[in-house]
């Protein structure tokens, strides 16, 4: 018999984002109590492997590591792969991340590489500021990114080390600081000044002391957890984990190899997911083999018009139908043409991505995903049902939807003030078995 699951609310909540977490500030499906409950109830045997398609910041990798379970993370986007795997950098590494940190600044100050002219911290940086971060990121790649990581054809990002990774996530947040003055109402919009004046001229001494006190804060957060584990009753076991860049609607897994999913599913509101990380893919440019833009029509959700026409596909269940029907007969502005497109686009990439995940789990395991709703004008978009029957269509047994009311709704759809909607959102967790 399956054990019954703890489901806490999947909200996130700042008094969570503490400690380490905090230094993982990415949008979050769910927070690492939520998924470390979930896991612990769910009872699995030490051999079991557990896999979340949407990984983002790493959450369920994360729980499952400090679980001793085995898992499997992925995304597509670089920047979350990076982040993910600095969250497993494990609290033995806390003494060495100063001492390296500061050997790359003395290099970055010594010598730095010329800047391209096409590098695209450029957006928001004037030549010397810009200068001087790519010169803090070469020393960084130079000296701890190795071959295994960066061959003369291709990066495999998703072998880079915790260490490289982590201080990466510094720099990342050294850069996120300097730019607050182009972020926009909208949290996942990142704007780049139009004149070239307005370009931030920061000094080299600035954004090393940045970088220095992130570092600093990471290393003494690591080394309490190193003490906290020492007291601990025996040693923790670390479960070994594998985060991959990927793209779920066309991934490969193993048939019959996954034994628990933890995920939650890019939402159907707008967000951009390669927006909300601009300025991380500015600093990784270097050893990236696509770009923003590419990269975002790549992304479930994505904002922008498919190059090939989608037909509505009986997999997507009866809801979805609907929903599609009402919203291309809708009287407004580009709904028939823009946004029905971008929703088709959404839902074929995650109708075949339900597919690959279903043909990965093993007989009798069970699926957890955390979805929320959202409206586009007054049509409601009932995600976490259309999810539930696209799961059944794909072979997946629908057990329970739990819902949590949210106060505010993530989206920027549009039509907000001028349509009469329910305020907030709800965000169902979905139980499927196989
Ligand atoms: C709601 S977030 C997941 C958040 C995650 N639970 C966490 O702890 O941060 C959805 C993720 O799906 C990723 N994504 C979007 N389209 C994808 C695709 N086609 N393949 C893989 N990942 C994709 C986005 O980059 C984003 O990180």
């Amino acid at each position: 018999m399956m054990s019954r699951l703890r489901i806490l609310s999947p909200k996130r909540n700042k008094r969570l984002q503490t400690g380490w977490e905090g230094f993982f500030p990415y949008y979050a499906g769910f927070p690492e109590l939520f998924a470390r409950e979930l896991l612990q109830s769910a009872k699995l045997p030490s051999h079991a492997v557990i896999l979340d398609p949407w990984n983002g910041s790493g959450t369920t990798t994360y729980a499952a590591s400090g679980l001793g379970l085995t898992s499997i993370g992925l995304d597509l986007n670089p920047v979350m792969i990076i982040v993910a795997r600095a969250r497993l950098l494990p609290p033995s590494e806390a003494d060495h991340l100063l001492p390296l940190a500061a050997t790359i600044l003395s290099h970055a100050r010594a010598a730095s590489p010329t800047l391209d002219p096409s590098d695209t911290l450029l957006d928001w940086f004037k030549p010397t500021t810009a200068a001087f971060i790519r010169g803090i990121e070469w020393n960084l790649r130079r000296s701890l990114v190795g071959s295994r990581t960066k061959s003369p054809d291709s990066v495999h990002l998703d072998k880079i080390s915790g260490t490289a990774a982590t201080l990466y996530v510094a720099l990342f947040a050294v850069c996120r600081k300097l730019v607050t003055p182009f972020r926009s109402s909208n949290p996942t919009w990142l704007r780049t000044p139009k004149e070239i004046e307005a370009r931030l001229a920061v000094s080299p001494a600035t954004v090393a002391r940045y970088f220095t006190e992130n570092v600093k804060g990471m290393s003494t957060t690591l080394a309490e957890k190193l003490d906290a584990d020492s007291l601990a009753v025996g040693s923790p076991r670390v479960g070994e984990c594998k985060i991959n860049l990927s793209d779920t609607a066309s991934m490969r897994l193993d048939a019959n190899s996954v034994d628990f999913v933890l995920t939650s599913p890019p939402y159907c509101t707008r967000i951009d997911y390669t927006a909300a990380t601009r300025i991380e893919l500015a600093v990784l440019g270097p050893l990236l083999s696509t770009n923003a833009r590419a990269l975002g029509k790549q992304m479930i959700g994505s904002t922008q018009v498919p190059c090939t026409s989608i037909e509505v596909d009986e997999k997507w269940g009866k809801t979805c139908a609907r929903f599609l029907a009402a919203l291309q007969k809708h009287p407004s502005k580009a709904s028939s043409g823009y946004y029905y497109r971008t929703h088709l686009d959404y839902f074929d990439k995650m109708s075949r991505s339900i597919q690959r995940m279903s043909d990965a789990m093993k007989p009798d395991s069970r699926a957890i995903l955390v979805v929320q709703d959202s409206y586009y004008k007054d049509l409601h978009n009932d995600l976490p049902k259309i999810i539930s029957e696209i799961g059944v269509k794909h072979g997946l047994t629908f057990k329970q939807r739990k819902d949590f009311h949210l106060r505010s709704m993530s989206d920027i759809n549009p039509g907000r003030q001028s349509y009469a909607r329910p305020s907030g959102a709800t965000e169902s967790v979905l139980c499927f078995t196989k």
